[in-house]
């Protein structure tokens, strides 16, 4: 493929994960990538990876995605000297569990900037530069926690439930264009995303209860090209979003308050 016909991917949350997954299924197939992450060292191997596996063009863009004004750092470096973006992933998250009222305040206003006011502005700049080359894709990742409500995860979730509103409107407005926009909503992933010594990540890999990011990150992509609203990779997945609304509330409230996770009303 000649330099200029290869197309060419923003990936936030590149260096591990779900997000690499996504820049290596996106590099086999020809594309090159501009990769963004937070830590250096991880953010440097990845892309080394990404170029000696696949011949991809890869540049590398360490920043903190937390600092709302890092989004139009992105988008600078993203297009400087005129290069051009034909997608954009929208990946980089991290999780914490607990109360509300528990929360580190800090912590939480982080995790807003970057799951909410950080991937909403990209998806501005990016969406101004699709909509005048009639082209592009947005890949949103959301998480199958948008479906219900349920305590302990209320940051979390919420952003991840504004994500799959957002990608929903986004869509509608850039179809149009010709520009599509892709929700992923995957489950349980084994992922750095768990603190191992808490959840037994191998094991429920091995009982089917978590999902390699590898497969995760495939079936995203593949909707991500066919322009799909949106992409629940495996089908158990599929059952429990789609089943999840029939769960009677009074089961939650009961589950809240015998269950070990949290502390007692
Ligand atoms: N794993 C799951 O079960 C699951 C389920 C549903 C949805 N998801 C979503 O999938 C996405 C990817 O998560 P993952 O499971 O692949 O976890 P992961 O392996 O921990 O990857 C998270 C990625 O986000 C990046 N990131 C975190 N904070 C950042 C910041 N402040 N600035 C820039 N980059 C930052 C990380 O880079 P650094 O290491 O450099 O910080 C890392 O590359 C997240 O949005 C997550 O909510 C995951």
């Amino acid at each position: 493929m000649s330099e200029a016909s290869r197309k060419r991917a923003v990936v936030t949350g590149a260096c591990s994960g779900i997000g690499l997954e996504v820049a290596r299924a996106l590099a086999a197939r020809g594309w090159d990538l501009c990769v963004c992450s937070e830590r250096e060292d991880r953010l440097r191997s990845a892309a080394n990876e990404l170029r000696a596996q696949h011949g991809a063009s890869v540049d590398e863009v360490v920043l903190d995605l937390t600092v709302v004004a890092n989004a139009k750092a992105l988008y600078d470096r993203a297009t400087e000297d005129g290069r051009r973006v034909d997608a954009l992933v929208l990946n980089a998250g991290f999780f914490f569990f607990g109360e509300v009222a528990d929360a580190d305040p800090s912590r939480a206003e982080r995790m807003l900037s970057l799951h909410v006011v950080v991937p909403s502005l990209l998806c501005t700049y990016f969406a101004r530069d699709f909509r005048e080359l009639r082209a592009g894709n947005v890949l949103i990742v959301s998480s199958i926690s948008a479906f219900r409500d349920f305590p302990g995860i209320a940051h979390y979730a919420s952003s991840k439930k504004y994500l799959r509103a957002f990608a929903a409107s986004l869509r509608c407005e850039l179809a149009v264009y010709d520009v599509g926009v892709t929700c992923l909503l995957p489950g349980a992933t084994a992922t750095a995303l768990y603190d191992r010594d808490v959840v037994p990540v191998e094991l429920a890999t091995r009982l089917g209860v978590m999902m390699p990011a590898e497969r995760v990150a495939r079936e995203g992509v593949e909707a991500m090209l066919r322009k799909d609203a949106e992409c629940i990779p495996g089908a158990f997945n599929r059952v429990v979003t789609g089943s999840i609304g029939w769960v009677p509330q009074g089961a939650i409230d009961a589950l809240r308050k015998w269950g070990p996770w949290l502390k007692k009303p």
